[in-house]
């Protein structure tokens, strides 16, 4: 029988947090005396700092308790600067451990620039319960603990947090946790809620199912799509992005054109009509390319850009009509617009980054394609750049594009409908939105490019929306075209 009162969790000395640098980086001081993070051929310098500063900085090879920083004196002070300089560029990660020397229970890994550990308050009567977005997996020889929501992944270094942290399938009581063999800490608890892995059941008899867990806008996510973006897209993870060949050397690039399948093939070109004068489309079609060199001198019109976005998004006309053909569920509203899209939901919205457009001042819009207007977003100029620039990396070209469209989705309005296929759904609509643009810029005279790569986050950031509410999920640079050098 335990003893009344007595706490259960036995064995199971609190962890304590450290902050740590990433394994690949190392702290040296440069000729002026600048401390640097050196990782592979790299560094980066992150200020002058007090010799004695710099030297309590080599205990971030093994941790620094974060706690301890909270005081005032002068190296402590040094030392919470150069941590923060350290995270706002993704070289720390965070170790629960029980002791400086004994091995890591937890680490953290920031998966967004501004993740910092926060500790969520917590109760001994709060009810916690797993977030249907968490998801606990293989990665390499380690288990990782990830959600699409989170901020950080946490490496579960000790398999009995994984199987204790399972228990949350369930809602729980942190008292009832606590006398559990093998209780987490309230450390990692806490730590979890504050990333959204965990979350508190606020109200009696909810039961943590998806209407628990944030608003009606998550809601409206299924999990596989919710992973699928946040993952596929810039700005809420770690992982290398974009082309990096990664399997150079491990395994060949497929082939170009399909190897063919054996047996006797039927020759189309003996069967083709005789060849009509090329159509307007079909011409189109030849000289459609993509154009990733923008003419600095003549910027597109404002008058061009008004016509190029009626021709490609414009909203035609809108009808409404009852859920159900025999007039029963709720009225909804459909339009009609120059591309196609899935089930009619035209969830995609048209952001512009406009660097030059004679008529049209530098900055951020967005195209309201019911009423053909631009309203302007007020936006940190640097934000602007950052996605221009973005922009500009992701095409190689010499010099940002005059004209930046992000393509984003207004998620609810498919999923609304769809089940399983919604975000697959969104992304097909984005094709068929970039060839539309791809042929009414050669039809113009104009110059267009896709780009495959958007940052969530930053979008999130210039807009103040949520990145699960509208973000971008396609972007197109639009400008007229730098005539090729001579001899090209
Ligand atoms: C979905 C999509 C994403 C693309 N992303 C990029 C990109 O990030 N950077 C780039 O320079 N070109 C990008 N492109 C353009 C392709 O590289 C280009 O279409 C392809 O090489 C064929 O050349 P063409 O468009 O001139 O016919 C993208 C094209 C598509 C359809």
């Amino acid at each position: 029988m335990r003893a009344r009162g007595k706490k259960s969790g036995r064995g199971t000395a609190a962890l304590k947090l450290y902050a740590r640098l990433c394994p690949q980086v190392a702290l040296e001081v440069g000729a002026n005396a600048e401390l640097l993070a050196c990782f592979g051929e790299h560094s980066v310098g992150l200020g002058k700092f007090s010799a004695e500063a710099a030297a309590d900085a080599q205990d971030l090879r093994t941790g620094l308790p974060l706690n301890a920083l909270a005081g005032d004196s002068g190296s402590n002070k040094e030392i919470q600067l150069l941590v923060e300089r350290l995270a706002k560029r993704g070289l720390l990660e965070y170790r629960l451990a029980r002791s400086k020397v004994g091995g890591d229970a937890v680490v953290i890994e920031p998966q967004t620039p501004d993740y910092r550990p926060r500790a969520a308050q917590l109760r001994a009567t709060d009810v916690l319960v797993l977030s249907r977005f968490a998801y606990l997996r293989r990665r390499a020889d380690e288990m990782v603990l990830e959600s699409p929501r989170a901020g950080a992944l946490f490496r579960l270094c000790d398999p009995a947090i994984a199987s204790a942290l399972a228990v949350l399938a369930v809602p729980r009581q942190i008292k009832w946790l606590r006398r559990q063999a093998g209780f987490p800490a309230m450390a990692l608890l806490a730590l979890l809620v504050d990333c959204d892995i965990l979350f508190r059941i606020e109200t009696a008899g909810d039961n943590g199912q998806r209407s628990g867990e944030g608003d009606g806008n998550l809601v409206l996510w299924d999990f596989h799509d919710l992973v699928f973006h946040t993952r596929s897209t810039e700005g809420r993870h770690a992982n290398p992005l974009g082309g990096t060949y990664p399997y150079v050397g491990v395994i060949p690039s497929p082939p170009a054109i399909r190897p063919s399948w054996p047996g006797e093939k039927i020759d189309l070109g003996k069967f083709a009509a005789p060849a009509p004068a090329l159509s307007p489309i079909g011409k189109l079609l030849q000289q459609r390319h993509s154009v990733r060199d923008h003419d600095s001198g003549r910027p597109v019109a404002f008058s061009e850009l008004a016509q190029f976005l009626d021709r490609t998004a414009r909203v035609l006309s809108s009808m409404t009509a009852p859920l159900d053909p025999d007039g029963g569920g709720p009225m909804l509203t459909y339009t009609m617009r120059p591309f196609p899209s899935a089930g009619g939901s035209y969830e995609l919205e048209l952001y512009l980054a406009v660097d030059k457009c004679e008529g049209l001042p530098r900055g951020f819009y967005h195209y309201d394609a019911g009423s053909h207007t631009l309203a302007p977003i007020d936006v940190a100029r640097r934000d602007l750049e950052a996605q221009l620039a973005a922009a500009q990396f992701a095409m190689g070209a010499a010099a940002v594009p005059q004209i930046l469209l992000t393509i984003a989705a207004r998620f609810g309005r498919v999923s609304w409908k769809y089940s399983s296929i919604a975000y697959a759904l969104i992304l097909k609509d984005v094709g068929v939105l970039i060839q539309t643009f791809y042929l009414v810029a050669t039809d113009m005279g104009l110059g267009g490019c896709a780009i495959g790569t958007s940052n969530i986050d930053l979008f999130a950031k210039m807009t103040g929306l949520d990145f699960h509410v509208e973000g971008p999920v396609g972007q197109f640079a639009l400008g007229r075209g730098a005539a090729p050098e001579a001899g090209a």
